[in-house]
C-alpha cells in the first residue's frame, strides 16, 4: 500500500467510527467529535497529518468572491461551530472557510433538549437549537486570540437574543456587528432560524431594509468595509425572492447564502414521531428546493450578486449542482454527520476534475 491509499484509508475511519456515535443522541455525539478532534489534534505531529490527510491544496480550487480570497469553494456552514471554538480543528479538516455563529449579543441557552434529532432514512436532521450560544462578546474574545489564521477565510453568522423584539432587532444586529468586526472577514445577517420565534418575519421589505440599511451605514464608517451577506429561508415564495433580490441590489449588500433549513416535511421517509418533530430540516431532503432558490436569485438578478449554496450537499456531485446554479461557493453541515471528514476533500477532487 503506498502513502496516498493508507491516507485515504485512513481518510475513510469515520465510517467505522459513525455507528458509534449513531447510538449517541445527536447533540452529545457533536460534543464527542469535536472534543475528540481537539485531543487528536493536540498530539505531536497530528496537525500536519490531519492537513496531509483531509486538506486539497491546489490553486485551481481558489477563489475570489466578494473581494476575499478563498482556498478553496468549501465552506463550514453556520451552527456547527456556535462559538468560534474549534475554527483551528475544522480548518485542519480541509475547509476552504469557516462561519461562526449564529451570535447573538447577549448569551442564551436555546431551547431544551432533546433538540436535535436524526432522521437516518432521510439522510437528514432536525434542529429546534434556538440560537444557543455564549454571546457575541466570548466570541470576539475566542477569534482575537486565533493565532493561525493563515489563509483561512471567518465569517461572523450574527442574530438577535430570543428576549429582544422584532422592533429593537436591529440593535442586536449592530452589536454583534461591532464586537465582531476586528476579527471577520465577512458577516452574515440571520433572519431565517425557524427556531427564534418571529425571526422570519425580519425577512420582510421594510424590516430587513432597515436591519441592511444601518450595517451598511456602520460598515461605511469603518476604515475597511466587511462583505455582508444575508442568509434567507427555503421556504420563500418566489415574490418574496424577487424582493429579496431588489433589497440585496438597492442596500448594495455583498451577496446571499442559500439556504438555512426548510420547516417543511415534504417527502420525508422516517418514523412519523421524528418527522412530526418541532425545528428546520436539513440534508438530503432540502438539497433540492436549496438549488431552486440558487438557481432562481441567479437567473432573476441575472447574476448581480455572488451566492453561497447551501443545503443536502453530501457528495461533489451535489456541491457541484449548486455551483451549476449559479452559487460562487458552497457550505455544509448535515452531510459532515452523515458522510464525515472525507467529504470535504472529496468534493475539492471532484471539483478539480470538473476542470480537468
Ligand atoms: C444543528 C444545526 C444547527 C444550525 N444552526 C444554525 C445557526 O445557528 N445559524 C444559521 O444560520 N444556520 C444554522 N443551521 C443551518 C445550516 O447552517 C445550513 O444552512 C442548513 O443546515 C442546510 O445545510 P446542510 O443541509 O448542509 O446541513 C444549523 C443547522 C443544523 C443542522
Amino acid at each position: 500500500m503506498n502513502i496516498s491509499s493508507s491516507l485515504a484509508t485512513f481518510a475513510d475511519m469515520y465510517k467505522l467510527v459513525k455507528p458509534l456515535f449513531f447510538t449517541m443522541d445527536p447533540e452529545t455525539a457533536h460534543h464527542q467529535v469535536t472534543g475528540g478532534l481537539r485531543k487528536v489534534r493536540s498530539v505531536w505531529g497530528m496537525k500536519a497529518l490531519l492537513n496531509s490527510i483531509y486538506t486539497v491544496d491546489d490553486q485551481r480550487l481558489e477563489r475570489e468572491v466578494f473581494g476575499l480570497k478563498f482556498k478553496n469553494p468549501v465552506g463550514l456552514a453556520a451552527g456547527f461551530d456556535k462559538n468560534a471554538e474549534y475554527i483551528e480543528e475544522m480548518a485542519n479538516l480541509g475547509f476552504g472557510f469557516i462561519e461562526i455563529g449564529t451570535v447573538t449579543p447577549k448569551p442564551q441557552p436555546g431551547n431544551d433538549k432533546p433538540r436535535m434529532f436524526r432522521l437516518v432514512n432521510d439522510m437528514a436532521l432536525i434542529n429546534r437549537m434556538g440560537f444557543n450560544n455564549q454571546g457575541a462578546d466570548v466570541a470576539a474574545g475566542r477569534l482575537k486570540k486565533l493565532k493561525n489564521r493563515e489563509n483561512l477565510i471567518i465569517g461572523g453568522n450574527i442574530g438577535k437574543n430570543k428576549v429582544t423584539p422584532n422592533e429593537q432587532a436591529v440593535d442586536d444586529y449592530i452589536y454583534c456587528f461591532n464586537v465582531l468586526f476586528d476579527y471577520v472577514d465577512y458577516f452574515v445577517v440571520n433572519v431565517s432560524s425557524p427556531n427564534t420565534p418571529g425571526l422570519r418575519d425580519l425577512q420582510e421589505k421594510e424590516p430587513l431594509k432597515l436591519i441592511l440599511n444601518k450595517l451598511q451605514q456602520l460598515n461605511n464608517t469603518k476604515y475597511t468595509q466587511k462583505p455582508i451577506l444575508l442568509k434567507i429561508a427555503p421556504d420563500l415564495t418566489d415574490s418574496q425572492l424577487d424582493d429579496i433580490i431588489e433589497i440585496i441590489v438597492e442596500t448594495q449588500i455583498a451577496g446571499v447564502i442559500a439556504t438555512n433549513t426548510t420547516i417543511s416535511r415534504e417527502g420525508l421517509q422516517s418514523n412519523q414521531s421524528l418527522v412530526k418533530e418541532m425545528g428546520g430540516v436539513s440534508g438530503k431532503p432540502l438539497a433540492a428546493r436549496s438549488t431552486q432558490v440558487i438557481q432562481y436569485l441567479h437567473d432573476h438578478s441575472e447574476g448581480a450578486f455572488p451566492i453561497i449554496g447551501v443545503g443536502g450537499i453530501h457528495s461533489a456531485t451535489d456541491a457541484i449542482e449548486k455551483l451549476n446554479a449559479g452559487a460562487s461557493l458552497i457550505q455544509l453541515y448535515t452531510g459532515f454527520i452523515y458522510e464525515g471528514p472525507s467529504l470535504v476533500g472529496n468534493i475539492c477532487k471532484g471539483l478539480l476534475t470538473r476542470h480537468s
